[in-house]
């Protein structure tokens, strides 16, 4: 009866250890993805909107301008509705080390629905 309780604990060691490197596998190849996208490309959709709407002159998706960069903006997780809020009425406290950005009042709503989709998908 020992002999199987300890057989039984042998191999529910041995699944533990399966379970815990196939984990380690998974995050470190999910890492190393991230770690290779060091530039995103913005799409031409995407790009006439951000000229049309000024936001080029402040922002670019990955590096900082005036503003945070977009990629960076994403990083915080706000959904898309937020997202869209807060390019109407932004809020400085966000970004302490940044300038205020102006509020964009006369915005599209289309047009902040798709760029909020957009940078929301860069993260
Ligand atoms: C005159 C410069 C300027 C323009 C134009 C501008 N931004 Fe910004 N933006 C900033 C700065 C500076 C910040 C960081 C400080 C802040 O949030 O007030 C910022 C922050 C943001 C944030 C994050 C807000 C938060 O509270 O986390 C979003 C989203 C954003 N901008 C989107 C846009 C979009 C989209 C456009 C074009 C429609 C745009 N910005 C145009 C300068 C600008």
């Amino acid at each position: 009866m020992r002999n199987f309780t300890s057989i039984f604990l042998v191999i529910f060691l041995l699944f533990i250890v399966g379970c815990t490197s196939q984990k380690e596998k998974e995050l470190s190849s999910e890492n190393s993805k991230k770690a290779t996208v060091s530039y995103i490309e913005t799409p031409d959709n995407i790009s006439s909107l951000l000229v049309k709407n000024t936001c080029i002159a402040c922002h670019d998706t990955n590096k900082h301008k005036v503003g945070p960069s977009f990629r960076n903006i994403s990083s915080k997780n706000y959904s898309v509705e937020k997202i869209i809020k807060l390019i109407v009425r932004p809020n400085p406290k966000n970004w302490p080390s940044y300038p205020e950005m102006i509020p964009i009042d006369d915005l599209n709503q289309d047009d902040a629905r798709n760029i909020a989709i957009w940078i929301k998908s860069l993260d």
